[in-house]
């Protein structure tokens, strides 16, 4: 038999000095918001829980029912803990503070609860994506100057991918690992360790549907993954970031959703999207951009704010910025 190490094991033998324990159990609560949503996902059909909720949220979404609850799980399990100063949700337009009587801890964490919420309804990969901030002096209220920080401060970062398996993918600065869930048994096993972007890519993924929408060098660049003879790349696009991320962190590749007419800031939002992603695709061997710079190193100016992105294989995501910024 191989040996068995769970995740709560993994992370405690990887944590800084600093954290003593504290981050060890909030993975054991993120891992356990992660069951409670792929047990929902599953289930969602027979329980009436599938469709729209009749709420919108601060981006102007119509929000699904499983947005909805996977953000109230991600609520319910962490605010709680005393491990903890404040959350930022995709869902919610202001900072989740921890209320007083629970008591702060010293990180804050952002988080888009469900990723791909297009794909819920027809039993495609969905997931969510974390990402956490060190906070050394909590103030009994959290404000946006706490929160706005590049992601190159972020202390760990991670997603959770709901497909054929529940898989639990995470780095505090010392890789990528990935954990896959044993469903009957309720624990999360590391069955990838180390993660890095093969070197030879095998994949693109973009909307082509909006190609007409881009602007001139980002379609030269779309043109030229389709075309270039330097390399040969299957396309493959799903429209949930954490399917295409971990395929493309797998087989190598590039994912990129750049500014269009309908979106011209790009899509993806910063703070709870984009810094976790690209704080992995680095710790993978890769790199993450908005098509003119590190997307680690944007400073969002707001806790909503939208960046185009490209992420991948470090190649791919240069060559996005030699057309669309002449670099
Ligand atoms: P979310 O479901 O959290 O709003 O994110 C959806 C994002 C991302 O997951 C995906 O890659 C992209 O939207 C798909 O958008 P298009 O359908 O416009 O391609
Ligand atoms: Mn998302
Ligand atoms: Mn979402």
């Amino acid at each position: 038999m191989k040996p068995l190490t769970t995740i709560e094991r993994f992370v405690l033998s990887q944590q800084p000095h600093y954290a003593k324990g504290d981050l060890t159990t909030l993975f054991y609560d993120i891992a356990l918001s992660a069951k409670l949503i792929a047990t929902q996902a599953k289930r969602a059909a027979f329980l009436g829980e599938q469709g729209y909720h009749d709420s919108t949220n601060v981006q102007g979404e119509q929000q699904r029912k499983l947005d909805v609850f996977a953000d109230e799980v991600f609520v319910k399990v962490n605010d709680h803990t005393g491990r903890l100063c404040a959350m930022i949700s995709e869902e919610q337009e202001g900072i989740i503070q921890i209320p007083p009587k629970y008591g702060r801890g010293h990180y804050f964490m952002v988080y888009d609860p469900l990723d791909g919420s297009s794909n819920i309804d027809t039993n495609v990969t969905i997931g969510t994506i974390f990402g956490i901030y060190r906070q050394d002096d909590p103030k009994p209220v959290v404000t946006e100057a706490d929160c706005l920080r590049p992601g190159n401060q972020l202390v760990a970062a991670g997603y959770i991918i709901y497909g054929t398996s529940t898989i639990f993918v995470y780095s505090t600065g010392k890789g990528v690992h990935g954990f896959t869930l044993d469903p009957e048994v309720g624990e999360f096993f590391l069955t990838h360790e180390n993660m890095r972007f093969p070197e030879v890519p095998a994949y693109y993924s973009l909307n082509y549907g909006a190609y007409r929408n881009w602007q001139p060098n980002v379609q030269k660049y779309a043109d030229w993954l389709n075309t270039t003879d330097d390399i040969r790349l299957s396309q493959r696009y799903i429209g949930s970031f954490v399917g295409d991320f971990h395929r493309n962190l797998l087989y190598g590749g590039v994912y990129g959703y750049p500014a269009e007419t309908k979106y011209p800031d790009g899509k993806i939002r910063v703070l709870y999207e984009a810094a976790p992603m690209a704080y992995l695709a680095e710790q993978a061997g890769g790199y993450a951009s908005n098509g003119h710079g590190s997307i680690l190193d944007i400073c969002p100016h707001k806790l909503h704010q939208r960046t185009p992105l490209f992420i991948g294989n470090r190649t791919l995501v240069e060559k996005a910025e030699q057309f669309i910024d002449g670099k």
